[in-house]
């Protein structure tokens, strides 16, 4: 089946069905694939999220994963979950239209909000070598096209359910892959991470208000002040520090 041209230089491997789009790449990886690779599957078995939870994959949405070697440390290849991000979020705009641009945000670490709700999630996965470097990275993307689940500790949604708007996963992996690729561009340019961490600030939901970011060990609240130069998560704690947070789940608000 033919559908909108990914661009140059990438190949498409597409999948009626899959464990996980993400295991598929582990899978190429395994066996020396180069890449890059679009990698879509029109349902999943096993989809995963983040924190090892499950992932919900049913057919109409998007699922998939880019594949790529980026030859880089994994410090380095962890910013490309902010091109993934900002690439979602031209990718929701493009297809919402501009009467919508109010409501398409990013949440930390790297969700896409539809009208404060969870529409797309971005789970990332590596293998390193002896070098230390990234022999190859999963960019697993989850966009919910037409379906979501209920029931979820954050409130998920749609990009139909929010905006009427009905693309099929054909047309959207077009879409976030042409602007995947304008963003990975500007972070392999000169000024590296800094533009993606200022366009990621500016489209953020929550900037300037209370966060509550729930951490293995314990629950940290405070004022969401922006980003620190390696796109951990800068909060403004109630005794005026600073605390910079690298990973962990983020609630608007106290809890
Ligand atoms: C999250 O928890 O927010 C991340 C969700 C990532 C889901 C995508 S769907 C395509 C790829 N394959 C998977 O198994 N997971 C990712």
């Amino acid at each position: 089946m033919d559908g909108p041209a990914l661009p140059q230089g990438y190949r498409l491997a597409w999948f009626e069905e899959l464990d996980s789009t993400n295991s598929q790449a582990r899978r190429m990886g395994e066996q020396g694939e180069q890449g890059p690779v679009w990698i879509v599957a029109e349902r999943q078995t096993a989809g995963r999220g983040r924190r090892g939870r499950a992932w919900a994959s049913p057919s109409g949405n998007l699922m998939c994963t880019l594949y790529l070697q980026p030859r880089c440390s994994p410090a380095k290849a962890g910013e490309l979950s902010f091109v993934a991000g900002l690439a979602l979020h031209d990718t929701a705009s493009a297809i919402a239209g501009p009467a919508f641009s109010d409501i398409i945000r990013l949440k930390w670490p790297n969700d896409l909000l539809l009208g404060g709700k969870k529409a797309s999630g971005i789970l990332l996965e590596s293998a390193t070598q002896g070098s230390g470097e990234v022999s190859w990275l999963a960019v697993g993307i989850g966009l919910n096209l037409a379906e979501f689940p209920e029931g979820t500790e954050f409130p998920a949604t749609s990009l139909a359910a929010e905006t009427g708007q009905q693309v099929s996963p054909r047309e959207a992996v077009a879409v976030l892959a042409h602007a995947f690729d304008k963003w990975l561009k500007i972070w392999q340019g000169p000024e590296g991470f800094k533009p993606l961490r200022d366009a990621w600030a500016a489209r953020a939901a929550g900037l300037g208000g209370t966060i509550t970011a729930r951490l293995p060990e314990e629950t940290v609240t405070g004022t969401f002040i922006g980003l620190d130069e390696d796109g951990a998560l800068r909060l403004r704690l109630d005794t005026g520090a600073e605390r910079a947070i690298s990973a962990g789940d983020v609630f608007f608000g106290t809890r």
